[in-house]
């Protein structure tokens, strides 16, 4: 009986239970996914009450991938370097941190356009938050040397790229220098809350350029279609869509729990569904 859960707050509105207790059925695996929504305040007593719960595994999500790094046993390379854990696996009461976020991006790019993502390939990551540090890693772990990062406080792009060693063909840009240049990527991807709902009549920037050949990316999964999306689509761009990350990582995650490995495309369909 497998035991999982997830971390956070708030978080009543996740779609995590509902992709895990999929990924279980489909693998004919008995188990449990878990909220525990865990107050800030409350935050180390909770711990602690959790260390002694002897789940399997669980995520972790806002506010808390950087807070549960204290208390882990050990930590992935790649969460290490981004000082960011969205997975813990329990193995013989140890707890050992992972993040899957920016690898689930980039195999969720692979898995749905299999041919787009190359090593010449010309990046842009709008936006430079926690959710854009995972995705620029794995952009460059997949030997991708152009990831330009573009945000409304331009020093944070900077330290970014340099942080993460993004090597000297990547550049900060402006929103506006974004904006003037977004025909010039091969992938363009949205990684601010900009567009999210409630505020889902925003977009971080205004594509109105012939987009033809590129692919536009979204993080942001509620509403599906954001405007930076609706826009790209209608200047000739293909779409890829924050759900399709959101499952993803979260499959990833369930690899690392279990040494499964599942199948994605029938559960794809029906996530796709369950967001209408
Ligand atoms: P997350 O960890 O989920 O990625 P975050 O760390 O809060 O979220 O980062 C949010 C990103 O969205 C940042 O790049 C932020 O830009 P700043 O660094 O300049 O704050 C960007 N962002 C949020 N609201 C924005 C807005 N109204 N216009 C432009 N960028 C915005």
């Amino acid at each position: 009986m497998l035991r999982l859960g997830l971390i956070g707050y708030p978080i009543a509105h996740s779609l995590s239970p509902w992709i895990h207790t999929r990924l279980m059925k489909d693998q004919q695996m008995e188990g449990t996914y878990e909220l525990f929504e865990i107050d800030p305040e409350n935050f180390k007593t909770e711990i602690v009450e959790l260390k002694a719960k002897n789940l399997d595994g669980f995520n972790v999500t806002v506010p808390y991938k950087e807070r549960i790094i204290e208390y882990l046993d050990d930590i992935d390379e790649a969460a290490r370097f981004l000082g960011a854990v969205n997975t813990v696996k329990v193995k013989d009461g140890k707890w050992i941190g992972y993040n899957t976020d920016g690898i689930g991006y980039v195999t969720s790019i692979e898995n749905r356009y299999p041919d787009t993502l190359k090593e010449t390939s010309k990046v842009l990551i709008l936006g430079s938050g926690g959710a854009a540090r995972g995705i620029y890693y794995s952009f460059l772990q997949r030997g991708v040397r152009r990831v330009d990062v573009a945000n409304r406080t331009v020093a944070k792009a900077d330290q970014m790229i340099s942080e993460l060693k993004g090597g000297d063909f990547s550049q900060p840009l402006s929103i506006e220098e974004a904006e003037h240049n977004i025909d010039n990527y091969d992938i363009v991807v949205q990684t601010s809350s900009v567009g999210m709902s409630p505020n889902d009549q925003q977009s971080i920037v205004s594509v109105s350029r012939n987009l033809r050949g590129a692919l536009f990316s979204d993080i942001v999964y509620r509403p599906k279609m954001t405007v930076f999306l609706t826009q790209a689509q209608s200047m000739g761009a293909d779409l890829h869509f924050g759900y399709e990350m959101l499952l993803h990582q979260a499959i990833y995650a369930f690899k690392i729990w279990t040494g499964t490995n599942p199948e994605t495309e029938n559960i794809m369909k029906d996530f796709e569904r369950k967001l209408e």
